[in-house]
């Protein structure tokens, strides 16, 4: 039996449209708009043109390329916004697109197959993740019921800078001794690493050498995360180091909640004293939408203590080098702190907010110094369009804060050093204010900014308040060196060298 000839007809109709439909989407395709930027080599893209520090690099490009610019790196394409409005743009209109992160080799290896909060991606397992931080681990609440031990560990740096009695001391180690101290006995319930405890199992030197490879290797570029083929030979050897890293962690995280485990087990009473016992907790919930498993936990436990260490001690230790070669800027400051707080106490946390040319301080230093230049990076989860130009899915996505804050239709002279700038500006650091944010903004926006900003606040404002800070004699302050270094942090290249001299009544030190 012969097809009706209306059959025929539609077949051919069919595969026209077909193949038209074809043709357009490769059209399409061809016609991508892809934001401006320079041309690049086959194999490396444009690796070529980033250096050491691939911010200043990235900086120096979108001079010429604009606000948001496109660079090909290995075989991955790579967004940079550099303005006000490309941030916003990313970070908060489109903010749902470009919510996930990359998959790295630092991810899968040192944080248990993307099970952390920083590398997990976008979906229900990340999600409930900040819903932990938010209700649970960072609620006014808990930071609040810690306060006690954020002020013991700033006592014990005090007593410690004063008994340096005018000899010279590299800051950045007592700053770090702090926050690593504040941050154990507020997520590991005490200090862990204290010498001479008798279950110590690791030394705090090799602790903190770990945290300082943990900060490297997620900062690397790692060649096999953008050339994935010649990923295998490991050309760097980061891939290795990240393996042994992880097997350290690991035996440490162990140890650590097998105690709390032994703890909750035995004790008839249990309450959660810390943030491994809230997690060891959330891991029992039946009820959670996505379970916790225990590498989980060991996951977040060690994306805390990493997030919560370097960044605040990097901070405090660049607000004193400048403020070193601005004597001035330390005069108005204590000035505030003499009339606020007075001559006879110490700075507590409730005196922060009546302490505007402090707080404007710690903006200032987060607007030079970025501890994440260009924040973490981001991944475009489907295709988006911004400012006219197309991101097709699996774009990376950086924001370059660095560039942002440094940009001078944003801020008159930004390479000057002024808190006054933000004095009785209506700016903040919580990420609704696009010209600075060195916590970022948005769903991926640091979930411990209060405390990170509590714990450099306080810090900076009772350095200031005891003591006055000094070079050490044969140095002057124009030849206080200040560059950076790049890693996950942006530290120092070399580190502060100081004089502290108590400037309070004696019997205050006595702590
Ligand atoms: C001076 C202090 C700190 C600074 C400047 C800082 C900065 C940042 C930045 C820029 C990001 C990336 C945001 C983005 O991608 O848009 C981030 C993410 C993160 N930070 Fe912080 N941070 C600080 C303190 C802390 C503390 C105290 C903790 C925890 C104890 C912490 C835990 C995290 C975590 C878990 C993420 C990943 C969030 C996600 O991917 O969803 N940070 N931080
Ligand atoms: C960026 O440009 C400035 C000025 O031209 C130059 O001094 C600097 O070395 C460049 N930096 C990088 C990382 O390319
Ligand atoms: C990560 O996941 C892969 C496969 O899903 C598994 O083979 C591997 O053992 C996991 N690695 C870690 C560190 O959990
Ligand atoms: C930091 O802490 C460690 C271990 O508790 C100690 O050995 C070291 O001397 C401390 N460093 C400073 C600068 O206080």
């Amino acid at each position: 039996m012969e097809a009706p000839i209306w059959v025929s007809y539609a077949a051919l109709w069919l595969a026209t449209v077909a193949l038209l439909l074809l043709l357009s989407t490769n059209r399409r395709r061809r016609k991508l708009n892809l934001p401006p930027g320079p041309r690049s080599w086959p194999i490396i893209g444009n690796f070529n043109l980033v250096g050491s520090l691939p911010h200043r690099s990235f900086h120096n490009l979108s001079q010429k390329y604009g606000p948001l610019m496109m660079l090909r790196l290995g075989s991955h394409r790579v967004v940079v916004a550099t303005s006000v409005e490309t941030a916003s743009l990313i970070l908060k209109t489109h903010d749902l697109s470009f919510a996930s992160r990359p998959r790295t080799a630092a991810g899968k290896h040192t944080t248990y197959n993307y099970s952390d909060i920083t590398w997990s991606p976008y979906g229900p397992y990340w999600r409930q993740a900040r819903k932990m931080c938010l209700t649970e681990l960072f609620s006014v609440k808990r930071l609040e019921s810690f306060e006690y031990i954020r002020t013991e560990e700033m006592n014990s740096l005090i007593k410690q800078l004063f008994s340096s009695n005018g000899k010279q001391i590299a800051l950045k180690d007592h700053l770090s001794n702090v926050s690593l101290n504040v941050i154990s006995r507020m997520v590991l319930g005490k200090r862990y690493l204290d010498e001479g405890e008798e279950n110590s199992i690791i030394r705090p030197e090799e602790f903190k050498k770990m945290l300082d490879e943990l900060f490297l290797l997620n900062g690397v570029l790692n060649i096999g995360d953008w050339i994935p083929y010649i990923g295998f030979l490991d050309l760097q050897g980061f891939v290795k180091r990240m393996k042994d890293l992880a097997k350290k962690f690991d035996r440490f995280m162990e140890h650590v909640l097998n105690e709390h485990n032994k703890r909750r087990a035995t004790s008839e009473e249990w309450v959660a004293r810390d943030m491994v016992d809230v997690l060891l907790e959330l891991a029992d919930d039946p009820n959670l939408e996505v379970k916790l498993e225990r590498h989980g936990v060991k996951a977040f436990t060690q994306d805390l203590i990493a997030g919560g260490t370097e960044s605040s001690a990097v901070t405090v230790e660049w607000a004193i080098s400048e403020l070193l070669k601005n004597p001035g800027i330390i005069d108005k400051a204590t000035k505030e702190l003499d009339l606020v707080v007075g001559r006879r106490r110490w700075v507590q946390e409730k005196d922060i907010p009546s302490l505007p040319y402090v707080r404007a301080i710690v903006k200032e230093t987060m607007r030079l110094h970025p501890v994440a230049p260009m924040l973490v990076p981001r991944i475009a989860r489907e295709d988006a369009q911004i400012a006219g130009y197309d991101i097709p899915k699996d774009t990376r996505v950086l924001v370059n804060t660095w560039t942002i804050q440094r940009d001078a239709t944003v801020y008159e002279n930004p390479e000057v050093f002024s808190p006054e700038r933000f004095v009785g500006k209506n700016i903040d650091v919580l990420g609704r204010h696009y010209e600075l944010l060195p916590f970022g903004s948005g769903r991926r926006m640091c979930p411990g900014y209060s405390l990170g900003l509590k714990v450099i606040e306080s810090s900076l404002a009772n350095l200031l308040h005891g003591f006055s800070w000094k070079l050490p004699a044969e140095m002057k302050a124009d030849d206080l060196d200040m560059e950076e270094i790049f890693g996950l942090s942006n530290p120092r290249k070399v580190p502060l060298v100081v004089v502290a001299e108590p400037r309070l009544p004696r019997n205050l030190y006595d702590l």
